[in-house]
């Protein structure tokens, strides 16, 4: 039986512009029928209705409710077939993959990627296309739009569904297939790189490793992928088990929040530390590299893998061309020049890689925010990141140290930090970078201990496929001797505002290449004060995190 609930109250989302969906404090999207609407506005935009869409979750806490809740919505609304994983789990890149492979029209995502899961954490809601990639601008406008005018839901009244073993049930009209969230994806990286190669370094004595799934979703891809496929010890994968909560870990793979790595890595005792340590956050599609007392800068190891990526058996016939978000270092430009490669620089998020990578205008790509990926699905892909690295360890029989080092010795080093000022009073954080943007006529020229601007501007982006602008992307500031200032507001926090401040310092000499960041990044740092007066506007000294 059919039921249209109406609906007296309708909260209206607000969109965060940095997102492809939307992301909230948990008991937000626990208000009564606040889920329902922007779901229902995703249905009527995507006009979804006999068609097949892909379904799951990082399994952090509302997501088992939010899927029971969807899964009704969707048979009211007519839906031929949804494909969900058991338990509700997929990771982001998961969904990504059976979207394309199962060929059908979208996804629905519940996650709230690297932010704390819980009651009192965060939750999230996305939606993906057909190509298996976050919607695009033009999509969020329109459902941002319908969540504000929908006056109603449609409703299956129906029992609670059951999704624990992998089966296909019926309701209504509508077919829902239980699926392994697991096999599908791992046999993908199968496809990608040389398992064996990998299974002799996993396998061999000589080299050990550990993966920290922070309790979230990415432990069961891990647990498959590593252990039982690669061989790797049982033990490898730390936290594997997804928790709703996370067990109180923020799961977000950096040096602030990865502290079980950090400190086995960098503090423990020669016993505990391993060759090569990577962390996933909440829905796996972000990673973080570590080596025996060394990290590896995310917007290094994009220029590490797109110099090396001839030796894995996916990318051996050569790269189309590589893109990286704006804010993310200069490291992978100097690389594609060198292989004559186009390199694309593009806004901060994932949706704008998408339309490049769909009109084969580059195969890799990647963000400074622990973010990298392929033309191997739409989203970017923490597990298959750490399994480039592990391949390209594989066939190159180096440390980790000592590739970056190879490296920055053929390419230059890019010093790199980021600051972040978070839970900001919005109306300060808007003055500041407001006031920052007015500065701009008059910086250029300018030199300030010895950085003399070269240029810098609001950043915009003209999408060389469809031709849409996305404008204030973040202010840049490009300096003669090849450092760069940005700044931006972030626009996934659900607290307040966010100040992102980012620093690049760029250094050929090897001799001079060994400093740590802190120091090389000094100046600087004392320059982006000088130049944002961010202490001024915000009363705050200092950033709460740098990662
Ligand atoms: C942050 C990251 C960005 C990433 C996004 C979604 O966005 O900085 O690189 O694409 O999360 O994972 P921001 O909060 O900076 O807008
Ligand atoms: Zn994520």
């Amino acid at each position: 039986m059919m039921s249209m609930q109406s609906v007296n109250t309708i909260p209206f989302p607000d969109q965060n512009p940095g997102t492809s969906g939307l992301r909230k404090k948990t008991v937000v999207f626990q208000q009564s029928h606040y889920l329902e609407n922007f779901v229902q506005s995703i249905f009527n935009v995507m006009n979804f209705s006999g068609k097949t869409m892909v379904l799951g979750g990082d399994g952090r806490f509302y997501n088992r409710q939010a899927i029971q809740i969807i899964l009704r919505m969707a048979a009211a609304n007519g839906l031929a077939k949804i494909i969900v994983g058991q338990d509700g789990l997929l990771s982001t890149p998961a969904v990504s993959h059976l979207i394309r492979k199962r060929g059908v029209a979208g996804g629905i995502i519940l996650s709230a990627s690297h932010n704390p899961g819980g009651s009192d954490g965060d939750f999230g809601v996305k939606f993906n296309l057909a190509n298996g990639g976050p919607a695009t601008t033009s999509y969020t406008d329109a459902v941002f739009e319908e969540s504000g005018k929908i006056r109603q839901y449609s409703f299956f009244e129906a029992p609670d569904i059951k999704l624990d073993t992998q089966t296909t049930r019926q309701l209504g009209d509508m077919e829902i297939e239980v699926v392994d969230p697991v096999v599908e994806y791992a046999d993908l990286m199968e496809q990608l790189f040389d398992f064996d190669s990998i299974r002799t370094l996993l396998t061999s004595d000589k080299f050990t490793m550990r993966f920290d799934a922070m309790h979230a979703v990415s432990g069961p891809y891990a647990r498959e992928i590593f252990e039982n496929r690669l061989g790797a010890a049982v033990g490898t994968v730390l936290n594997g088990v997804p928790r709703e909560d996370f067990a109180g870990v923020h799961p977000d793979p950096n040096l602030v929040h990865a502290t079980q790595l950090v400190e086995m890595m960098f503090n423990g005792s020669g016993a505990n530390q391993v060759d090569f340590a990577a962390a996933s956050d909440g829905d796996a599609d972000r990673s973080m590299i570590l080596g025996r007392h060394f990290f590896v800068s995310p917007s290094d190891s994009l220029a590490i893998l797109t110099a090396n990526a001839h030796l894995i058996p996916a990318y051996r016939s050569g790269l189309l061309g590589v893109a990286r978000s704006m804010p993310t270092s200069t490291a992978v430009d100097r690389v594609a020049a060198a292989l004559n490669l186009n390199c694309y620089e593009t806004p901060t998020g994932w949706k704008h890689f998408g339309n490049l990578l769909d009109a084969s205008k580059i195969t890799l790509c990647g963000e400074e925010s622990f973010g990298m990926g392929s033309d191997h699905i739409r989203e970017k892909d923490g597990i298959w990141t750490v399994l480039f690295w592990l391949n390209l360890l594989a066939e190159k029989q180096q440390s980790v140290e000592q590739l970056v080092r190879d490296h920055w010795a053929e390419y230059g080093r890019n010093y790199y930090c980021r600051h972040d000022y978070e839970a900001i009073d919005v109306e300060q954080a808007n003055r500041f970078i407001e006031a920052l943007r007015a500065s701009l006529d008059s910086l250029s020229g300018k030199s300030f201990a010895g950085y003399r601007v070269q240029s810098c501007d609001d950043f915009s982006y003209v999408d060389p496929v469809d031709g849409s602008i996305s404008e204030h992307q973040g202010v840049r500031i490009l300096f003669a001797n090849d450092s760069r200032l940005v700044f931006r507001l972030s626009g996934t926090g659900t607290k307040g505002a966010t100040v992102r401040i980012y620093m690049e310092k760029y250094e050929a000499d090897q001799r001079k290449q060994g400093q740590g960041t802190r120091t090389a990044l000094k100046e600087l740092g004392v320059i982006a004060q000088q130049i944002g007066k961010i202490s001024q506007y915000t009363g705050r000294r200092s950033p709460n995190v740098v990662t």
